[in-house]
């Protein structure tokens, strides 16, 4: 994620977020290769399918520790009482996801793989809605007080 916020002061994180829309831009980022991936997979390709894998693990996890770094802390505190427990749980789910693709051969085993790739998608789109719906509109009310 292209944001250089370690350090600045919060309502200059959040301004950044909100201007340049950064995390629903990786979410639609994310999104793409997601497609890629699910793409190959059809298609039964697995040396493709193993770099498009690669790939989308490398956004997300990146993803997962600069919100996890940054956007959740911000959040909790600027909400009060609002936790980002389940959505620090979700991360690990996919991060579980993850380490099982990195582990088992497409080649091998296609349609387990297409399986765990559907099951992370689910997973990642209902996680990426919940986030642009409840941090966002908080950001959003931060900026204009
Ligand atoms: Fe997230
Ligand atoms: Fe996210």
């Amino acid at each position: 994620m292209q944001v250089k916020a370690a350090g600045a002061p919060a309502a200059t994180i959040v301004s950044m977020l909100l201007e340049s829309g950064t995390l629903a831009a990786h979410h639609r980022r994310c999104d793409a290769l997601f497609a890629a991936a699910r793409q190959a997979a059809m298609a039964g390709a697995a040396t493709e399918l193993a770099a498009r894998i690669a790939a989308l693990r490398e956004a997300l996890l990146e993803h997962f520790r600069y919100e996890e770094e940054h956007l959740f802390p911000l959040y909790e505190q600027a909400s009060g009482a609002a936790s980002t427990g389940s959505l620090r749980s979700q991360h690990d789910d996919m991060r579980g996801i993850l380490w099982l693709l990195a582990t088992a051969s497409a080649e091998d085993h296609l349609a387990r793989y297409r399986a765990d790739l559907g099951e992370l998608q689910t997973i990642f789109d209902a996680h990426a809605a919940d986030e642009e719906s409840r941090l966002y509109p908080l950001f959003e009310r931060l900026l204009v007080r």
